[in-house]
């Protein structure tokens, strides 16, 4: 694992939060549990784009079960921290979804509007089940009510970045999680 130094890190506008070790034990432990959880019925993973890359790629990798994936893009925070306010969903999920037991992958959940409204979607289309499972999850920011099963780190209201995260399309192969600070 190519683990960067301090120093290297505290050159940047950001400190660090999560280390790559502390992410990586965290997601075998959630594989372990989805792995359990979905033992008898083969999940879809459903990844938001652009935010869900990193967490996806490691997160399938550790379930230990035949399963699916697709993707679909969603985009709130389209330039930097500000919020927009639509939600843009370019639904091109080509899996048939009737039927199928969901566990909606997102790098972070803050308002929770993305994923709500990607609930709300995804119902249309009668699933057996649908999940949630976040890297990050904002309970502080929460705004629409959402219930999250999976959750590898539940952060404050502050603004994070690496690990698939963005602040205006920067920092997303960060392989760690930092906080922005203002230097
Ligand atoms: P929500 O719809 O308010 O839950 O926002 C979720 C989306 O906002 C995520 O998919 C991210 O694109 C973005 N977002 C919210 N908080 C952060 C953050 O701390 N870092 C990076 N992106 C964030
Ligand atoms: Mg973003």
């Amino acid at each position: 694992m190519n683990v960067l130094k301090k120093e290297q890190i505290n050159r940047q506008p950001f400190e660090l939060l999560l280390d790559q070790k502390t992410i990586a034990k965290r997601i075998v432990e959630l594989g372990e549990e989805i792995t359990r959880d979905y033992a008898d019925r083969a999940p879809l993973l459903i990844g938001v784009l652009k935010g869900c890359v990193v967490f996806m790629s490691d997160l399938m990798r550790v379930i230990n079960l035949p399963l699916d994936i697709d993707f679909i893009s969603a985009a709130s925070y389209r330039n930097g921290t500000k919020q927009d306010k639509e939600i843009y969903f370019d639904s091109s999920i080509n899996t048939p979804i009737k039927n199928r037991n969901i566990l909606i992958v997102e790098g972070v959940v803050d308002s929770g509007r993305t994923v709500a409204s990607l609930i709300e979607e995804l119902t249309k289309q009668k699933p057996r089940t649908v999940e949630v499972a976040t890297l990050i999850d904002k309970p502080a920011s929460h705004r629409w009510k959402l219930d999250i099963k999976y959750k590898g780190f539940t952060v404050g209201n502050e603004f994070v970045i690496g690990f698939g995260l963005d602040n205006a399309q920067k920092y997303r192969n960060l392989p760690f999680i930092g906080r922005v600070v203002e230097k």
